[in-house]
């Protein structure tokens, strides 16, 4: 057998096709094993397909539209409202927050006491569970690290999922006792799990992990979007001042500014598999089991072949060849294909102009949100990227909310 090796994908082609490949099996989170094992995004065959298939159950289009159009605007603004009372706002912890507070529904963690002190207490293991995902980039003692996201697990499950879990325990049983009807159900992850833990045999510890991996992937990367966006927007505005306006106006094109950021800086800027068997690639290369593949999505998304000579400019109404999407693989595509994907970014309309059912997904939503209040970055406090950070993470990102800008 030929000796393992590290084989890079990134040309678009290639790229979708190796997602799609069965044989390959999730290799990102191998160091993260801490919050990650055994969750939705590092299952294989079977036990993927089944946990997956009732999960997609959640994740329909009436329950995108409950809380694009109902659940999450509220939030949004209770989120905003003290910051722009106070003028000011930092945006890494500001969309972390703002993510969270939805990420908790979708995951379906309880804040009973609906305290600013609770909230920050999740957002602080929230932010414990990104660091033990994402430890492969960590440059400390990574033991140490491990332990301490250890801890916070184990706090968490104690502080909030239990309490969450006894209340879903009681609704399924007054569900069997015929006291209650399936659609007064919370429509929650969690709430999925327990009905189905017999079948999918899933020990606490799987529940514990997976609750904390919607909350985590629900709310970072939706986090960083938004951020990263609106970065991009106040740089278009500075360019053409009159593109504020536009923004307000037209909803389908700042989801356009999404995607396309999206498209250039994906969350997470590789996507990695394990080779379980002989498979020949797209481009005629050959990989072996135990081999790595390594799906550039940096890259992926800006072939030139795909995305035009100017792949690298930040051009919200690009247009895009039919048979690619306007945000690249930056959901994944496969069986592992993002299934926030709808949620978070809303459909594609594809060139037509949006209708009254169009869902513009969270992320525009929010930044709609931001632009209304008069966002706009504070001059007196240039935002920091984070220089530890291997996937260009912004530290902190000020903002300060211009009466004279908000409509
Ligand atoms: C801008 C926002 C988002 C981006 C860029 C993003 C990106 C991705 C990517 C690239 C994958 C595939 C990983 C792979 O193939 O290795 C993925 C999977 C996943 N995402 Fe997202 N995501 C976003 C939002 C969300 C949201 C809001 C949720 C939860 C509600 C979510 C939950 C998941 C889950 C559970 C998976 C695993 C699916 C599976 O393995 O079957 N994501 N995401």
């Amino acid at each position: 057998m030929a000796e393992p090796r590290t084989v890079t994908i990134t040309r678009f082609d290639d790229a979708r096709s190796a997602f799609r490949q069965r044989d390959f099996r999730q290799a990102l989170y191998d160091e993260g094993d801490v919050v990650m094992a055994d969750v939705l995004v590092n299952l294989h065959g079977d036990e993927h397909r089944n946990r997956r298939r009732l999960e997609n159950r959640l994740f329909r289009r009436d329950t995108h539209e409950h809380y694009e159009r109902s659940l999450f605007p509220p939030i949004v603004e209770d989120t905003i409202a003290p910051y722009r009372a106070a003028g000011y706002a930092e945006l890494v912890a500001f969309s972390h927050h703002m993510m969270m507070n939805l990420a908790a529904f979708t995951a379906g963690v309880d804040r009973p006491l609906g305290t600013a002190d609770e909230a920050f207490r999740l957002y602080s293991y929230m932010m414990r569970f990104i660091e033990g995902a994402t430890l492969a980039h960590y440059t400390g003692d990574r033991e140490a690290k491990r332990a301490e996201v250890a801890e916070a697990l184990t706090q968490f499950d104690e502080e909030f999922l239990a309490p969450s879990i006894a209340r879903r325990v009681a609704l399924l049983g007054e569900l069997a006792a015929g006291a209650r009807n399936e659609d007064s159900l919370p429509r929650d992850v969690l709430t999925v799990l327990l009905r189905n833990q017999d079948n999918l045999d899933l020990p606490a510890d799987v529940v514990l992990r997976e609750t904390c991996f919607f909350l985590l992937a629900g709310a970072h990367t939706s986090a960083t979007a938004f951020v990263r966006t609106l970065h991009n927007v106040f740089g278009m505005i500075e360019r053409d001042p009159t593109q504020r306006a536009r923004l307000r106006r037209d909803l389908g094109f700042l989801q356009q500014c999404v995607h396309e950021t999206v498209r250039l800086q994906p969350s997470s800027p590789v996507a990695m598999r394990w080779a379980l068997a002989s498979t020949t690639l797209d481009d005629g290369t050959v990989v072996e089991p135990g081999d790595k593949i390594v799906i550039d999505l940096m890259r992926a998304n800006r072939d030139v072949d795909v995305f035009g000579d100017d792949a690298d400019d930040f051009r919200p109404d690009r247009a895009i060849p039919e048979m690619a999407p306007r945000w690249g693989l930056s959901f994944g595509t496969g069986m592992h294909a993002c299934i926030g994907q709808d949620l978070a970014g809303g459909l594609d309309p594809r060139g037509s102009t949006p209708g009254p059912d169009h869902l513009y997904g969270l992320v525009a939503t929010a930044l709609n949100a931001m632009l209304a209040a008069g966002a706009v970055p504070d001059p007196d406090d240039p935002p920091l990227i984070d220089p530890e950070s291997e996937r260009g993470y912004w530290l902190r990102y000020p903002v300060r909310f211009d009466p004279g800008t908000s409509s």
